[in-house]
């Protein structure tokens, strides 16, 4: 991947828990606004930030990321750009994007990464070491498996995002963290970087802030869904079910319907 400058990244709450993001250069103040389900909050980080709004990217098609495309794009002029495999279900799309191309935008150098599992188009957006990853990451958690498989959101987890450097920074679609980290301690209750996230994720929601970003190597120390081998999460299960196949996409698969009913 070509160097391209870091981007400022602005989390912008939305709705009930969901997150928007403004990817800004902040050498032109050109901004991204990454999933809007609210136009006005956008606006105004914008404007705080003294950045001008010029392209808006979705990751996938649930309006809750892409409900305030065509509000947002008709008050900045801003095009939409999305996954071409969701291009019929988004709202005012005027560039569709491959999964797996590079997108030249405001100086910066993405990736869109293909994710399917929670919806079959889903893509993630990689600047350099900042990942955009809609409802397939959470912190400490994934997203509900709604078009896909189990086995593909097993790869989009595992493989895909599994591979980028320990270091990439995680900004999510939704403030789930503290119920997924609880939910991740039933499984491992001796992991202690569970129990430590979990701690600081409710200090910094009594404070009213954000538990993003994260990091790709604090993922896979306490999420659940990238960590499909540990021995004593295997064992929680098999504990529950001794029929449990313990190959990683089976477990996965246990994991992840264990959580829907959490
Ligand atoms: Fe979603």
């Amino acid at each position: 991947m070509p160097t391209t400058p870091a981007p400022k990244v602005i989390p912008v709450p939305q709705l009930s828990d969901n997150y928007a993001y403004l990817v800004v250069n902040e050498s032109t103040g050109d901004a991204i606004a990454i999933d809007p389900a609210e136009a006005g909050p956008l606006l105004e980080a914008a404007e705080q930030a003294g950045a001008s709004i010029n392209t808006i990217f979705n990751t996938h098609h649930h309006l809750d990321h892409c409900g305030a495309n065509e509000e947002l794009g008709n008050a900045t002029g801003a095009p939409v750009q999305a996954s071409a495999i969701e291009g019929d279900k988004i709202p005012g799309l005027a560039v569709a994007l491959e999964p797996g191309q590079m997108v030249d935008v405001n100086g910066f150098t993405a990736k869109v990464l293909r994710l399917p599992g929670h919806t079959d188009g889903h893509v993630g957006y990689l600047f350099g070491k900042d990942l955009f990853s809609g409802d397939v990451l959470f912190v400490a958690g994934c997203g509900r498996i709604f078009e896909g498989t189990p086995a593909e959101m097993y790869e989009s987890l595992n493989a895909t995002i599994g591979a980028l450097s320990d270091d990439t920074r995680v900004w999510c679609g939704h403030e789930y963290t503290v119920k997924n980290l609880e939910f991740a301690a039933t499984l491992e209750p001796a992991n202690a970087a569970i129990a430590a996230r979990l701690a600081r994720a409710r200090e910094q929601r009594a404070a009213g802030q954000p538990t993003i970003p994260s990091t790709i190597g604090e993922e896979k120390a306490f999420n659940p869904f990238l960590r499909v081998t540990s021995p004593e999460l295997i064992a929680t299960l098999v504990a529950k079910d001794p029929a449990q196949a313990t190959d990683p996409v089976s477990v996965f698969a246990a994991v992840r319907k264990l959580k829907d009913n959490f």
